[in-house]
């Protein structure tokens, strides 16, 4: 894979952790990602070698600061002490934990402006690191304050869903929601660590743990036929929280995401592979009034946008019957809810902010394992009439909403 080096890749566990470094070209930045089962015990070795910090805030949901603030707290406190906290010699680092109530709903400015006043107000100074410990939402909004604080200071990401090991803790994108629509404020800026555990997700709820499978899923779908094959083979241990079967799952869902954003770090061309899914995933979401969550509407995005493909002869045949039994495997939809009208669905892929000049487009893959070119880049456009065949036939029974 391009521009990204990778110490550990898939060596056994063993307490060993599997370590990428994700160089952005464009801005010279580098990201370390670290990924091992008991490695948030490591924060302080971590921390010292990455982002030594006079200060470290560290912003965690109220869900989330309950099960782990205060072992975190202790670690950003042992940073370059040799760890644990309590090491020898001077005051170390001081660590302050900033709580905001747990959902989406709180991804607002006014949370994002209320932390800035907060670190503020506390002394924090340029030569502080912000800490984002939690799923998504607080990965995204830790990732703006860092982006903005003082102009940008250095940003570490600890994720705690599965989702945000796999997707939003990597690749730089952050911020919060507008009034008029998700994500709309917000900033490129790299962590300079990421440290993702997974044991942390023995606590998380199964409908997150599958939200964050169908994002690995697309993974391996667009790029990696070795990784779909062998969660194919694991799909109970991952389900079970096998600690390897779960630390191998973000390994290379981790190494796919990290592929695309250096290819793209600012989102222009192959980052667009990402997308598989999505814009039929976007779809449903809007279609059913926000009752589908956008886990299980990727799944279905991916099914329909996978017969799509194969009605258009870009997507080998039986891709979409295959996506479908490993979705159906992992405890994820393969059909769309019987209640929503296809039309409808598609009516909503209109209003998609990735619609150039009103024209839907796609990205589609060739077969499992490779995303499918297109003479314009990387998306296809696709006619109303093939995309409703699609979803017609990705409907399933009613009851499922
Ligand atoms: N920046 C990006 O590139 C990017 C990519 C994908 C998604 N996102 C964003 O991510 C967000 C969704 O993230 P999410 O699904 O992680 O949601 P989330 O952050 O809301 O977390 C889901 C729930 O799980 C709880 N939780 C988190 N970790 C836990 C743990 N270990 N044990 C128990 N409970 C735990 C949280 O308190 C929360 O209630 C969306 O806002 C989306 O826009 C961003
Ligand atoms: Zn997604």
């Amino acid at each position: 894979m391009s521009g990204a080096g990778d110490g550990g890749g898939a060596a056994p566990d063993g307490g060993g952790a599997a370590r990428f470094s994700l160089t952005v070209p464009s801005v010279s930045e580098r990201s370390e990602i670290a990924v091992g089962a008991g490695l948030l015990a490591r924060l302080p070795d971590l921390l010292g070698e990455y982002v030594p910090a006079h200060g470290y805030a560290v912003i965690a949901d109220e869900t989330v600061a309950g099960l782990y603030g205060d072992r975190v707290l202790r670690g950003v406190e042992g940073a370059g002490r040799g760890g644990g906290g309590g090491g020898a010699g001077g005051a170390g680092p001081t660590g302050r934990l900033y709580t905001v109530p747990p959902g989406e709903a709180l991804k607002t400015t006014g949370t994002w402006a209320r932390l800035l006043e907060s670190i503020a107000g506390d002394g924090f100074g340029r030569d502080a690191c912000i800490v984002g410990l939690g799923g998504g939402v607080t990965c995204d909004v830790a990732g703006f304050v860092a982006a903005t604080f003082l102009r940008g200071v250095p940003l570490v990401q600890v994720p705690t869903t599965l989702l945000a090991m796999v997707d939003a803790a990597i690749g730089g994108k952050t911020g919060v929601d507008l009034a008029a629509g998700k994500n709309l404020a917000g900033a490129f800026w790299q962590p300079r660590l990421v440290l993702s555990d997974p044991d942390v997700l023995g606590t998380l709820p199964d409908s997150e743990l599958r939200a964050g499978l169908a994002e690995v899923v697309k993974h391996g779908a667009i790029s990696d036929e070795e990784g779909f094959g062998w969660l194919e083979a694991h799909a109970s241990d991952v389900l079970g929280r096998d600690s390897a079967a779960l630390r191998r799952v973000v390994v290379d869902s981790v190494r796919v995401k990290m592929a695309f954003v250096s290819a793209d770090v600012r989102e222009g061309g192959a980052r667009a592979a990402l997308n598989f899914g999505h814009t039929i995933a976007h779809a449903v979401e809007r279609a059913s009034g926000y009752r589908v969550p956008h886990g299980p509407a990727v799944a279905m995005g991916m099914v329909v946008e996978a017969r799509l493909g194969e009605r258009a002869g870009v997507t080998e045949g039986g891709t979409a019957a295959r996506l479908g039994a490993l979705l159906r495997a992992l405890g994820l939809p393969a059909s769309l809810p019987g209640e929503l009208d296809p039309a409808a669905v598609l009516e909503a892929t209109r209003t998609d902010k990735k619609a150039r000049r009103g024209a839907v487009r796609y990205t589609l893959v060739e077969r499992i394992g490779a995303v499918a070119r297109s003479a314009e880049g990387w998306t296809h456009e696709a006619p109303d009439r093939a995309v409703l065949a699609a979803l017609e036939e990705a409907r399933g029974a009613a009851g499922a909403l």
